[in-house]
């Protein structure tokens, strides 16, 4: 791409119309060469930016210290739900499920689903939640998330409020997915989408924003953290509050097993009048890329993995598993006053900074695709406000049956990958129903049928 423009070109361009402050004065370098669509839109952008925050953020430290320290002092969350409580203990599990599904009944749960992601890994042109991954429907992330939805408001017979964050690179196509396939069973009145904020790239040495275009500027997500704020904007809280919903299940687009409503994790959640509830897979292998609950000091903390010194990582118990072993699934139960206590709060998530490869253009007007991290983007993370939660809890979930997330093109949590895992857990149900399968047979079972093994078993059972 180039800023060079003919004579004529720039003629009927418009002059330079105003710097907006000073701090951002370099994006208008190209102003010149723009049309006057491109020069306002271009104008709109850079008001918007907060420079002084911009220049803050980038100056500040590394926080790993901070995560080192957290680390050291951690041990395992303390109200930890076992995998196995339904056997163990199933007098406490029933009544855990019987407490979610009377909560659901009531009409006192709603669902936030984040979808505002690049997905810069995989690679998809579109929004990740647009990804065909059903292994034998081909049905989507999006609709395979919306159709255990359908499945659990029918049983419960009643409206679950679906709130749906979008971003501005995913919010125009995800509607119209939606619209385009009839919202997938889910009532059209209680589907809101709403976008997060963006945050500008910066030049990993200088400081300074980059630009995506000679007319814009490189413009990213703010993270899933910016879900507060982006609630707030777009008044989801009144919605929550008129539809007097208590309780809110938080997940992401990229895990199509991930048990929408899962009623006993509503149930545990609601009987230890918890304001935050964590899914978590036991994490096995030290080197695990996966972010770790833990606790200090009777709060919840999620450390990341890049966080963690391999030695800690390494760290044993004497029983021989991990000592910080919680991985975090991203899979939160929030009560609702809670959230918007947060959301009320500016202050209560800090920006990451992450080094990134941004592609942006450089002094020549030339797009440049930089071949290693160049840039920083800065993202807020909603598992940041755990630590202000009371009486937080645990719930430790088997991974095959609960988290798969898809992630990348190729390998691990690629395409491939999660509809192997999808069509191993599925059998896995018929089989515990008492039907044999061809193991070369591709099984997809839809939320229609069964949300889980033990519901499958209820209602398929081979006699
Ligand atoms: P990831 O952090 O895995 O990011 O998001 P991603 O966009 O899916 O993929 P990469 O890192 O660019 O490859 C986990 C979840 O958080 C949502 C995503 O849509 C996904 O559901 N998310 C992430 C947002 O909603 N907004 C963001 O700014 C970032």
């Amino acid at each position: 791409m180039s800023a060079q423009s003919s004579v004529s070109d720039q003629q009927k361009r418009p002059a330079v119309k105003s710097t907006p402050t000073a701090a951002g004065g370099y994006l208008l370098q190209f102003a010149q060469t723009l049309n006057d669509e491109q020069h306002d839109c271009l104008i709109k952008e850079i008001a918007g930016i907060d420079f002084d925050r911009i220049t803050a953020l980038f100056a500040a430290k590394d926080v790993k210290d901070a995560g080192l320290k957290l680390a050291n002092s951690a041990g395992a969350p303390t109200k930890l739900i076992p995998t196995d409580i339904a056997t163990k203990n199933p007098a406490e599990f029933k009544r855990a499920e019987e407490a979610g599904w009377k909560a659901l009944r009531e009409g006192r749960v709603g669902i936030i689903l984040v979808a505002g992601g690049e997905g810069t890994r995989l690679g998809f042109p579109h929004p990740k939640g647009q990804f065909p991954i059903g292994p034998v429907s081909n049905k989507s992330l999006f609709q395979l998330l919306a159709e255990q939805t359908v499945a659990i408001s029918q049983r419960s017979r009643t409206r679950i409020p679906y709130y749906v964050m979008t971003s501005e690179a995913t919010h125009v196509e995800t509607v119209a997915f939606f619209e385009q396939h009839q919202y997938f069973g889910l009532d059209p009145a209680d589907v809101r989408f709403f976008r997060q904020g963006n945050m500008p790239a910066v030049d990993q040495k200088s400081g300074r924003v980059l630009m995506a275009a000679t007319h814009s500027v490189a413009f990213s997500p703010d993270g899933h953290g910016g879900l507060l704020e982006a609630m707030s904007n777009a008044r989801i809280f009144d919605d929550i509050q008129d539809r007097e919903i208590e309780y809110l299940f938080y997940h992401q687009v990229d895990n199509p097993l991930v048990r929408v409503c899962d009623p006993a994790f509503i149930g545990f959640h609601l009987l230890n009048r918890s304001d935050v509830s964590t899914k978590v897979v036991r994490k096995e292998d030290p080197n695990e890329k996966v972010g770790l609950l833990v606790e200090v000091n009777g709060r919840h903390h999620i450390i990341e993995y890049t966080d963690l010194p391999p030695d800690l990582a390494a760290q044993r118990d004497p029983t021989g598993e991990l000592r910080l072993r919680c991985g975090n699934i991203a899979v939160h139960l929030f009560r609702s006053d809670f959230l918007k206590r947060m959301a009320e709060d500016e202050e209560s998530l800090p920006y990451h900074r992450s080094s990134k490869s941004v592609p942006y253009v450089d002094d020549l007007g030339e797009l440049v695709q930089p071949a290693e991290n160049n840039a920083f983007k800065f993202e807020r993370f909603i598992f940041d406000i755990l630590p202000q939660a009371e009486r937080p809890l645990a719930m430790e979930v088997v991974r095959e049956q609960e988290f798969m997330p898809l992630k990348n093109r190729e390998g691990l949590f690629s395409p491939d990958h999660v509809r192997q895992a999808m069509c191993q857990l599925h059998t896995s149900w018929l089989k515990q129903a008492g039907w044999t399968t061809a193991d070369e047979l591709p099984i997809e079972i839809p939320a229609a049928a069964a949300l889980d093994a033990a519901d499958f078993l209820a209602r398929h059972h081979r006699r």
